[in-house]
């Protein structure tokens, strides 16, 4: 089926699973190469990035940890914007190397807000995996280590990405068609 209902919007499908499994394999490939001996402690952040990290760290051969966080998203009591922050990190990461797992780097805000939680709690290199990224909406400056694939500036569910909280059991990724 190569076009999907989800509430309002019909999806087309756009990247297919074995495109999708190739382009992990070659970041594993990757990280095993760069942090054999780095001990480093994987950082899934939910909800999206699950179906990434479950197939990115069977693919992890080096010795590792892997650990799951999600970012809380409320309205601080002095500030304006909404301010996020990371939570659920039970783990000292002083001098740790750090891989944060990603569904997607879009503006960037999300990923320097991790960035700056993980460098004050003290971890000594953190290196970024996104399996998605759309670069022409990065609006920050960030190193973003590992990409598996780079996309258009177009909504997309699938493959743990959703719209409304639907979608993300996919197994392949699915571009909204505009109307
Ligand atoms: P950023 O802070 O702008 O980089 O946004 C990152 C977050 O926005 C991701 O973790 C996703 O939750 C969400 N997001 C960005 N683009 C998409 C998309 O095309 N589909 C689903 N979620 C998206
Ligand atoms: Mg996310």
């Amino acid at each position: 089926m190569s076009i999907i209902d989800i509430h309002d919007k019909k999806f087309s499908l756009s990247i297919p699973e074995t495109d999708i499994q190739e382009s992990v394999k070659r970041v594993a490939d990757q990280i095993n190469q760069d942090l054999i001996d780095k001990d480093p402690l994987f950082i899934c952040v939910l909800n999206g990035a699950f179906m990434f990290a479950g197939d990115l760290m069977k693919q992890i051969n080096i010795p590792c940890e892997i650990t799951f966080v999600k970012l809380s998203s409320y309205e601080g009591l002095y500030t304006t914007g909404k301010v996020k922050e990371v939570i659920g990190l039970n783990e000292n990461i002083v001098g740790r190397n750090i891989v944060v797992v990603e569904d997607i780097v879009d503006t960037g805000v999300t990923m320097e807000k991790i960035i700056a939680s993980l460098t004050a709690k003290g971890a000594k290199e953190i290196k970024i995996a996104t399996f998605l990224q759309k670069p022409d909406a990065l609006q920050r400056d960030i190193t973003i280590d590992y990409v598996a694939m780079k996309i258009p500036n177009d909504f997309i569910v699938g493959y743990g990405l959703d719209y409304n909280g639907y979608g993300r059991n996919l197994k392949d990724i699915y571009t909204v068609v505009q109307e």
